[in-house]
């Protein structure tokens, strides 16, 4: 019992870009963006509002929200981790913004320099200022599978953090295994415990494919009834406070996936493969996308 239609939140523009070695130069990123709206794209992550000097890949996200089209009829979205952020990404003009915790401690203070409550409440302005300007309030969860600093990681800490984040105003929870080490059954175990007491429609899944198990991991939340998918394209991405953590599921590792079970998801492969192929032109290495390089290699 699949879902019939699938929507794909594209985070190739910043979980992809933020791990980078090279900065991207604004024109370059633009034109990506444009690559993934004509590939069909509605849900794109754009950028983020964060410290330049912790991830500068990001640093040009003002102007990068600028400069995107008006009435696309895509939802162009940001981090925003604290008040500071949530003021500039306003500022930008984003259509919706992300607030970002942990299921675990340690990764919580190395990657926002914070514990996992006070992360709540620097998250309080974000929500107070979304409600004055209409703008709605994704939620990440990082670790739910496993942390780099702690290993396994309980699906009730994983529970008790989306949970709040939901009572706080998150319209819905994005699940990141961020060091792609989640396996089948594992995926099961955690949609199962969060499933009891929240709705498959506030989830979303946010794996990396660090070890060859997101889209495994996505079939059996496909299985629970999960219709949102975060991936990025080519398989850009990684965590710069996760050493080892590689890109995130490709989109068009998703999408061919998808497209044979028949379940839609409105991107056209095919153009989603020239979008990357465009920005790979300017990274020192090849995409992770097996379909992309099969395709490519017709
Ligand atoms: P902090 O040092 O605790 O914050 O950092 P602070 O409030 O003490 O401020 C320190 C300095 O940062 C000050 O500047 C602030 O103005 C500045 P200074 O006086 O030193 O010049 N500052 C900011 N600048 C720009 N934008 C802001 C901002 N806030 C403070 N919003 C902070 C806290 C969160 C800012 C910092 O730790 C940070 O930027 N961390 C980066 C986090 C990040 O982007 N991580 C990657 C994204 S999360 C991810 O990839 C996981 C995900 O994909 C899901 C998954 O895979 O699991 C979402
Ligand atoms: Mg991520």
């Amino acid at each position: 019992n699949y879902p019939r239609q699938v929507s794909i939140v594209e985070v190739g523009a910043r979980d992809g870009l933020q791990n980078e070695a090279s900065v991207i130069e604004l024109p370059v990123k633009l034109a990506f963006i444009d690559g993934l709206l004509r590939a069909g794209l509605k849900r794109i992550e754009a950028g983020s509002f964060v410290s330049p000097k912790w991830v500068p890949q990001m640093a040009d996200s003002a102007a990068v929200f600028n400069s995107l089209p008006q009435n696309s009829g895509a939802t162009f979205s940001a981090l925003t981790p604290n008040e500071k952020g949530m003021l500039a990404a306003i500022d930008a003009g984003v259509d919706e913004v992300a607030v970002f915790a942990a299921a675990s401690e340690s990764f919580s203070q190395r990657n926002i320099n914070c514990s996992i409550e006070q992360s709540l409440e620097r998250f309080e302005p974000v929500f107070r200022l979304a409600r004055q300007h209409n703008l709605r309030v994704r939620g990440y969860v990082s670790c739910v599978m496993g942390c780099p600093y702690e290993g396994a990681i309980r699906p009730d800490a994983v529970l008790a953090v989306s949970q709040t984040l939901l009572d706080k105003g998150c319209y819905e929870i994005s699940l990141g295994d961020t060091i792609g080490t989640g396996t089948p059954g594992q995926t099961s175990r955690l949609l199962s415990t969060l499933l009891k007491t929240i709705p498959a429609s506030k989830l979303a899944v946010h794996f990396h494919d660090t070890y060859g198990q997101a889209l495994a991991n996505i079939l059996v939340a496909l299985q629970h009834g999960i219709s949102v998918i975060d991936s990025a394209a080519g398989g850009l991405g990684g965590c710069p406070y996760a050493a080892g953590a590689s890109g995130n599921v490709a989109t068009e590792d998703v999408v061919y996936m998808l497209n044979g079970m028949g379940i839609e998801c409105g991107v056209d492969i095919n153009a989603l493969v020239a979008a990357s192929t465009q920005i790979f032109d300017h990274l020192n290495h090849e995409p992770a996308s097996r379909t992309m390089r099969a395709l490519l290699a017709k």
